[in-house]
């Protein structure tokens, strides 16, 4: 009797310990990556830069303002556009596809570049 109610109490404890573990690497998943993110100086650097030289056209958020800059906040945006092509973008501007976004070639440093396109990653809708 008091065997079977040991294992008993032992399968609830193993139980009980896995779920844990389980809460623990799901949060592991989610949480810190952001949180260790808002801490890289190019994240910081970038979120102030991001709002004095673009948000203007693409929102805060990046969700875009009619008429002015497009979205560029959707998983599909993020997903379809690479650090390069970014880069390039901001380098040679838009003026070339007959929009009013200037090129920021010489406006801006080189690390300043930087710093906005890894901003520019963490915009999601
Ligand atoms: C004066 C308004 C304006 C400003 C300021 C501006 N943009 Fe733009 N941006 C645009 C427009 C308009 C387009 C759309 C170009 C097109 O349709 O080809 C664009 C396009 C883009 C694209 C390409 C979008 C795509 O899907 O191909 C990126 C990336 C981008 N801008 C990033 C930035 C970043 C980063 C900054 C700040 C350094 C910035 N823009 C500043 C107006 C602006």
């Amino acid at each position: 009797m008091n065997t079977r109610r040991n294992s008993l109490l032992g399968i609830l404890v193993l139980v009980l310990s896995l779920s844990a573990l389980l809460v623990a690497c799901q949060q592991e998943e989610t949480g810190p990556e952001d949180s260790v993110l808002v801490q890289d100086p190019h994240y910081i650097m970038g979120s102030g830069l991001y709002k004095r030289h673009c948000a203007g056209c693409h929102g805060e958020q990046g969700e875009g303002r009619t008429s002015l800059g497009p979205q560029i906040n959707t998983e599909e945006w993020q997903a379809g556009i690479t650090d390069e092509d970014i880069r390039e973008v901001i380098l040679t501007g838009r003026r070339v596809a007959g929009t009013s976004m200037d090129s920021f070639e010489g406006v801006l440093p080189e690390d300043e570049i930087e710093a906005i396109i890894v901003y520019v990653r963490t915009l999601r809708e």
